[in-house]
């Protein structure tokens, strides 16, 4: 008897250790699970954005990149870093015209642009620049808040003079700030939220917005995916984010042509409701005839040239990402570029082989961008200068092809 009560407090005592280590375990990995991860802005479908100094614990690489880029850089908030033109003086004027200078000037850390009529002493206003549009490769240009609209202001910078220059289509006097719709937004930066949710309205949430282009604007959410490996660290495959891999050629030329198209008309949908894996054409159209090449301009129009090249028609493969990567900053990297045409055409029938002359081809260092996507000159974004002439940025054009045949050869 005395054995059989021994034995069962054994068993009982066994049992219950069992049993405690499950409750345990479980209640400690439930602490482990709870993952706080606080959204930096809402999207108006509900989406949450999340800062992309969270990537970093399992992307570095990617992310110190991405910063680099002029993607990341295209909509900053203004500060010393991120506003290119000068303020020196000597450098920090700018004539509009015979009774008008812009004066730029910086007081207590922030940046002003102020007119002043020559016969005054005080400037006719001052603007103060809020945020920058453009990484300055070719140019920046100015918003600024009052109270939650949004205005462009007049003068601008532009890299080939290195300059301040009055705006592209502006007109040669003082002019008030333009309204800035939410259509220019969308091709800048991640997500801004308009207030009175009319598409010419000119308001925004000041506190709702995502600066730049960031992960999100071309991966879409992302929450989940960071919960799910923060609780699996050991899961290798990537789970709950939409994967390039698995888009139609289409689907991935589309996340690119949304902003690298010319500019489009909406139908029916909002600014900045496109998300990738969406079909762009629901969401709107081209405004020029896209088989007419004059109309596109070579200036932000990479996908309808490209579409019209022999590389694009004649595989089946070729998109933006065949020889872009989108995480870096790759100008000027052009043996890169050569790479990716050579692999290419290195798999293709013999008869398709540069024809060219191979001392001028060597010349140029086997550097085929150089004739056969030659820069060409935007015709939309150029600037008069004082005795009358043009400059306008060059733009490396995306129809590849056979140029100036008779230099080359
Ligand atoms: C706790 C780790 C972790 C964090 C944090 C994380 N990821 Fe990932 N992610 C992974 C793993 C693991 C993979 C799969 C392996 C890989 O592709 O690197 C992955 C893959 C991806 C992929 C590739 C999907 C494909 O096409 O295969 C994307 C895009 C991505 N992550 C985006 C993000 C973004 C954006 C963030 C930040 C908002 C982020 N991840 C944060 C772990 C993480
Ligand atoms: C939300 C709009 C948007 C999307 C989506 C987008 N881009 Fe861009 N892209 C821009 C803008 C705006 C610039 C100009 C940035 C600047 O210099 O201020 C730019 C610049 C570039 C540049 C020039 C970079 C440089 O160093 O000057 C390349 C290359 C490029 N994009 C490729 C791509 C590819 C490839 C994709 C698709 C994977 C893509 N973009 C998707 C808006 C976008
Ligand atoms: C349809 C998309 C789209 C719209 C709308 C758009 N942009 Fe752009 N913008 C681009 C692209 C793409 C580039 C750079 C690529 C190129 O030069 O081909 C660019 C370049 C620029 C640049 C030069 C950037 C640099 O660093 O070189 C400035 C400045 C600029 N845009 C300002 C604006 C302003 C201001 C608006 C609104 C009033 C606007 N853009 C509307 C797509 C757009
Ligand atoms: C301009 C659009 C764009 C932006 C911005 C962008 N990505 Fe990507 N990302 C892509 C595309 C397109 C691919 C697919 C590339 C491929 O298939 O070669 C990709 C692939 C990835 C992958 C998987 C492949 C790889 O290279 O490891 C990861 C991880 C990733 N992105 C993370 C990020 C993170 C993190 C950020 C922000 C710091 C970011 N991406 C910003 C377009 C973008
Ligand atoms: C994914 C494959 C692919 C890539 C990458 C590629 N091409 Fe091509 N390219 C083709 C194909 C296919 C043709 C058409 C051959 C034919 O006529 O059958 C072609 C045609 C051409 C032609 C002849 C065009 C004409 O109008 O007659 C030139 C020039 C050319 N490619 C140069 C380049 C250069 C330069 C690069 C790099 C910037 C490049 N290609 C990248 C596949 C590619
Ligand atoms: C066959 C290779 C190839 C393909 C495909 C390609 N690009 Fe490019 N892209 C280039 C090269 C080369 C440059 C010039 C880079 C430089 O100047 O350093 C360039 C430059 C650019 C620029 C900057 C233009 C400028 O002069 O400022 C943008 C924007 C761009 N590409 C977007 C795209 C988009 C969007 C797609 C897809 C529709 C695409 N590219 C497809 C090779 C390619
Ligand atoms: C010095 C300028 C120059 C350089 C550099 C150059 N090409 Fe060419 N390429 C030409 C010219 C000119 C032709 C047209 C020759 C003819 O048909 O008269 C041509 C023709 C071609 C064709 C069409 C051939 C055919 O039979 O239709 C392809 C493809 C091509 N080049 C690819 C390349 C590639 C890839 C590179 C880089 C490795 C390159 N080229 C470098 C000038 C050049």
């Amino acid at each position: 008897m005395q054995k059989n009560t021994l034995y069962t407090i054994l068993i009982s005592i066994i049992i219950l250790g069992i049993l405690s280590y499950f409750v345990l375990r479980t209640t400690k990995s439930n602490t482990v699970e709870y993952i706080a991860i606080t959204p930096i802005a809402t999207h108006s479908n509900g989406m949450e954005f999340i800062d992309s100094s969270t990537c970093v614990d399992c992307h570095q690489k990617i992310v110190e990149e991405h910063y680099k880029t002029a993607h990341f850089n295209s909509f900053q908030p203004v500060n010393k870093n991120t506003i290119k033109g000068s303020f020196q003086k000597g450098e920090n004027t700018l004539i509009l015209n015979k009774d008008v200078t812009f004066h730029f000037v910086e007081k207590d850390s922030a940046f002003y642009q102020e007119p002043i009529f020559n016969n005054q002493n005080t400037p006719f206003y001052s603007a103060k620049m809020d945020i920058a549009v453009g990484s300055g490769t070719k140019g920046q240009s100015y918003l600024m808040w009052n109270n939650n609209h949004l205005l462009q202001l007049q003068a601008s910078y532009f890299t080939p003079t290195d300059s301040w220059i009055n705006s592209p289509g502006a007109p040669d006097q003082l002019a008030p700030a333009r309204p800035v719709l939410e259509r220019c937004l969308e091709c800048h930066t991640t997500f801004v939220q308009n207030i009175s949710g009319n598409k010419k309205g000119n308001q925004f949430h000041k506190k709702n917005i995502v600066y730049g282009i960031d992960c999100q604007r071309c991966h879409g959410p992302v929450q989940d995916h960071v919960k799910y490996h923060k609780q699996h660290p050991k899961d290798k495959t990537a789970k709950h984010i939409i994967q390039y891999s698995s888009l139609s050629r289409q689907q991935r030329l589309d996340a690119c042509a949304l902003c690298h198209s010319g500019l489009r008309t909406e139908t029916t949908e909002r600014a900045f409701s496109y998300m990738i894996g969406d079909t762009l054409k629901k969401f709107s159209f081209p405004d020029y005839d896209e088989s007419s090449l004059e109309e596109l301009d070579v200036h932000g129009n990479q996908y309808g040239l490209l579409k019209a090249s022999k590389c694009f028609t004649k595989s089946n493969a070729l998109d933006c990402i065949t020889c872009h990567d989108p995480h870096k900053k790759e100008r000027g990297n052009f043996l890169s570029f050569n790479q990716k045409c050579m692999n290419c055409h290195a798999s293709l029938k013999k008869t398709v082989q540069c024809s060219g002359d191979k001392n001028n081809i060597e010349k140029m260092n086997n550097n085929c961008i150089q004739c056969h996507m030659p820069l060409v000159k935007s015709k939309t974004m150029k600037i008069q200068i004082p005795k009358g002439d043009e400059i306008s940025v060059d733009v490396r054009t995306h129809l590849i092809g056979i140029y100036n045949k008779e230099d080359q050869h």
